[in-house]
């Protein structure tokens, strides 16, 4: 199997001066400003496939961002190695562009003001497409995309969909090995992101193309990607797969009691009943539902059931694992252990 990606030890460390207010500040700043390192990657180490999909996940400010920057040569790190496809990217940019595909959703990489036919025009000639391949790509992604739709206007007119659709379509125009995805769903309806999911597959799966992918939601992942790379604070915490993650920290789960009447949550006080055993149990309480969501380990679905069932009338009873969402929710807020 042939490695894409090799990052060792990978570490990038920002330097900002603060500024004190005022003029007075101003001055003395300026003589002595203070210096601060924050170290928004951390000694990262990971190795990635050709062909894998790889989810990169993490809270806000765990250095998603700054690790895909790194890996496609428009940052520099401080220290530690990266490979891309036998490249060192910072040092050789633009062969390292000619291998890769990058999708930033929060910023578009089209020209904002040459309507999007003509972004692609332009991207023909840079990434040297020819005619054959430029038809046939252009007519997959009118036909995923609808792209014929808008693609006379100017980018900065294009709905933020549109946008995307237009962003993720020139990233795959020179039909890259790899592509990284930075929050390509962002903002997008079900049917958009659905597209998009099936697109990611389906060049994943024509042309073993790997696929790095950072996302807030967690159904990006479950449905894409076999392995998850978690980071926290700089620090990788997790690399593994989906299911195992599951197994190892899902030890949670919930049942949902329909009620009666509403009135009737009131008449319950589940965490009172057993923190005593399972310090960390939770409630939801939404559309007549109750939920509880406990410790599997400490306690048994028998003893809240029973507990509920004498007290309330209930109309039914749900048995659910804990989703992806609520592990990494878990995660994020208590830490590994
Ligand atoms: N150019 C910069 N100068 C100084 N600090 C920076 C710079 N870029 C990023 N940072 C800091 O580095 C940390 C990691 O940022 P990064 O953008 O990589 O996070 P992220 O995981 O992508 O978060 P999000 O989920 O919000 O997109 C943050 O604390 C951020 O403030
Ligand atoms: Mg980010």
């Amino acid at each position: 199997m042939m490695e894409m990606i090799k990052v060792n030890n990978l570490r990038k460390e920002f330097i900002t001066y603060e500024k004190q207010p005022g003029l007075k500040g101003m001055i003395k700043s300026f003589f002595n400003a203070k210096k601060i390192i924050k170290t928004a990657v951390n000694d990262v180490s990971f190795h990635i496939n050709e062909g894998e999909i790889v989810g990169y996940i993490g809270p806000n400010g765990a250095g998603k961002s700054t690790t895909i920057k790194m890996l496609t040569g428009i940052l520099t790190p401080t220290s530690g190695e990266i490979f891309v496809n036998g490249l060192i990217p910072y040092k050789s940019r633009t062969i390292n562009a000619k291998n890769i595909g990058v999708v930033f959703g929060q910023r578009s990489q089209l020209w904002w003001d040459l309507p999007l036919n003509e972004s692609f025009t332009v991207l023909k000639e840079i990434y040297q497409v020819n005619d054959a391949d430029f038809k046939e790509r252009m007519d997959f992604f009118n036909q995923i995309f609808g792209l014929q739709e808008f693609i006379k206007q100017p980018v900065r007119q294009l709905s933020l969909g549109q946008r995307m659709k237009a962003d993720i379509a020139a990233s795959l125009l020179h039909n890259p090995k790899i592509i990284f995805f930075d929050e390509p769903t962002i903002g997008l309806d079900v049917i958009a992101k659905e597209k998009i999911r099936q697109t990611i597959k389906e060049i994943n799966k024509k042309f073993k193309t790997t696929i790095i992918l950072t996302t807030h939601d967690l159904s990006d992942i479950e449905e894409l990607c076999n392995r998850i790379i978690l980071i926290d604070k700089g620090k990788l915490i997790y690399d593994g797969d989906v299911d195992n993650i599951k197994e190892r920290y899902g030890s949670k789960k919930q049942v949902k009691f329909t009620l009666k009447t509403e009135e009737d949550f009131f008449k319950v006080d589940v965490i009172n009943e057993f923190s005593h055993v399972d310090p960390k149990i939770n409630i939801k309480f939404e559309d007549n539902t109750l939920s509880v969501i406990f410790n599997k380990q400490l306690l048994g679905i028998k003893d809240i059931t029973a507990y509920i069932l004498n007290k309330l009338d209930v109309v039914d009873i749900n048995i659910e694992e804990v989703s992806l969402e609520s592990i990494i929710k878990e995660i994020y807020k208590d830490g590994l252990i």
